[in-house]
């Protein structure tokens, strides 16, 4: 690989990126698509390569590889990043199928409230009449388009889920985000559960249907307009409902890694996609407490001791003693603890990454620093040392500023000196010879 040659943009999203078919993935994601596809193009890789994203989230990266011609592997641990992930790779040829199809789906549909378990976790948010026809749509989308390759005797296997059932989902989750504005915080990504005096969420079947067949309309529309783009072969994307801390990949079957990890900034990715989950609980059952414990950068207290390893480096091991050494309530217990599963998660994906790749393959890894109150967590320079130690060695870094925009979630943090500006780091690494001998 040609470090030099590699084209590497801003990866901060701009709302221009986030305009026609990818506009209808708003999840929270690490970069444009444009992004992904610069490098991607420019890293010189062979027709056969294997692209993986381990935290695949919205599938940017997935996405670009399979424009680009090239087979690609997405993990996530939240059942929605699959079901987005898998939605945002239809084929344009798909296009025409969607609106017959939704005029298909919403046909003959009844608020039947009957049909409502009762802890159907969608009436968290809203009334029952109005639940009762959200579940109906998405019964109707199971039948119509979930079949026993996914639905197996054993479980679910998302895997497996078609693109079409998995772009209703989408154009369904995008109805249910759109309604439950109301109870969205000013942290974009942040959804909580109405309080006891608060009305729930209310909608006649009329709205809630022509609100679905739009977005299928929208999306048709969009989705169409691409096939203008030149395409490339088919090229096969499997996304994976997987954890990166135990997930064993195929010794030496990746040839490159593209992605963000998660951040370490307190964002709850499984909180973020609360009313999707509920959408999809009679397809997925997800325990919200097992999920936002597994995830990395979790906001709940692990439940085993973590000690601080050596291997994760020595700007890993001074922000933590700084930070357990900080005044402020919490931090030599909680936000310790949270902080310690952080970089124990991560350096086990690491090691299970670097596992992955083939001799001489490359990862890009973007990675933002943030601060705990006004201790700088460097996290750039601390997935680098992270990353020696699993074996890979930098050999290209890229650092892009910009304005602090995640420093507003917690309020009880802006009394705090912090630098202004965020460095948000493409580090490029290769697989070293050490780790190809191990
Ligand atoms: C910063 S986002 C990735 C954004 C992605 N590159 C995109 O463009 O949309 C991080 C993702 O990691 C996932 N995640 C967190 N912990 C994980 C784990 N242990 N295993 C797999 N995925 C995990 C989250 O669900 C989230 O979707």
């Amino acid at each position: 690989m040609m470090f030099d040659s590699l084209v590497i943009q801003s990866p901060k999203r701009t709302p221009q990126a986030q305009r026609g078919w990818n506009g209808f993935f708003p999840y929270y994601a690490g970069y444009p698509e444009s992004f992904a596809r610069a490098l991607l193009e420019s890293a010189n890789l062979s027709k056969g390569s294997v692209i993986l994203d381990p935290w695949n989230g919205s599938g940017t990266t997935t996405f670009s590889a399979s424009q680009l011609g090239f087979a690609s592997k997405g993990f996530d641990l939240n059942p929605t990043m699959i079901i987005v992930a898998r939605a945002r790779l239809l084929p344009p040829s798909e296009a025409d199928s969607l609106e017959p199809l939704g005029r298909e789906t919403v046909k003959g549909i009844r608020a039947d409230q009957r049909i409502l378990q009762p802890d159907d976790p969608l009436l968290w948010w809203f009334e029952p009449a109005t639940a009762a026809l959200i579940r109906a749509l998405e019964r109707r989308i199971r039948s119509q388009l979930v079949g026993e390759r996914t639905s197996t005797p054993d479980g679910v296997r998302l895997d497996h889920i078609s693109g079409l059932a998995a772009t209703f989902y989408v154009a369904l989750f995008s109805v249910c985000r759109e309604m439950s504005t109301p109870f969205r915080s000013s942290n974009p990504t942040w959804l909580r559960k109405p309080k006891a005096n608060e009305a729930l969420i209310a909608a006649d079947r009329e709205a809630i249907l022509s609100a679905f067949t739009a977005n299928v309309k929208n999306m048709a529309e969009a989705l169409a307009e691409r096939a203008e783009e030149p395409q490339k072969d088919h090229a096969i994307a499997e996304l994976q409902l997987a954890d990166t801390t135990s997930t064993k990949l195929p010794k030496g079957s990746i040839d490159m890694v593209l992605t963000s990890p998660p951040y370490c900034t307190r964002i709850d990715y499984s909180a973020a996609t609360r009313i999707e989950l509920a959408v999809m609980h009679p397809l997925v059952d997800v325990k919200m407490e097992d999920l936002g414990r597994q995830m990395i950068g979790s906001t709940r207290v692990p439940d085993h001791e973590i000690e601080v390893d050596a291997a994760w480096g020595s700007t890993c091991g001074q922000f933590i003693a700084n930070l357990k050494a900080h005044p402020s309530k919490a931090s030599a217990g909680y936000y310790y603890k949270t902080h310690l599963d952080y970089f124990e998660k991560m350096a086990l994906s690491l090691a299970h990454l670097a596992r992955g790749l083939k001799p001489a393959g490359t990862a890009v890894l973007v990675v933002q620093d943030s601060y705990y109150k006004d201790v700088h967590n460097d996290l750039p320079s601390i997935t680098t040392e992270m990353a020696a130690a699993a074996g890979l060695r930098l050999r290209r870094r890229v650092d892009f500023e910009f304005k602090r925009s995640m420093a507003g979630i917690n309020p009880h943090t802006r009394t705090y000196k912090r630098a202004a500006g965020a460095v948000e780091a493409v580090l490029c690494f290769e697989k070293c010879q050490e780790a190809i001998q191990q």
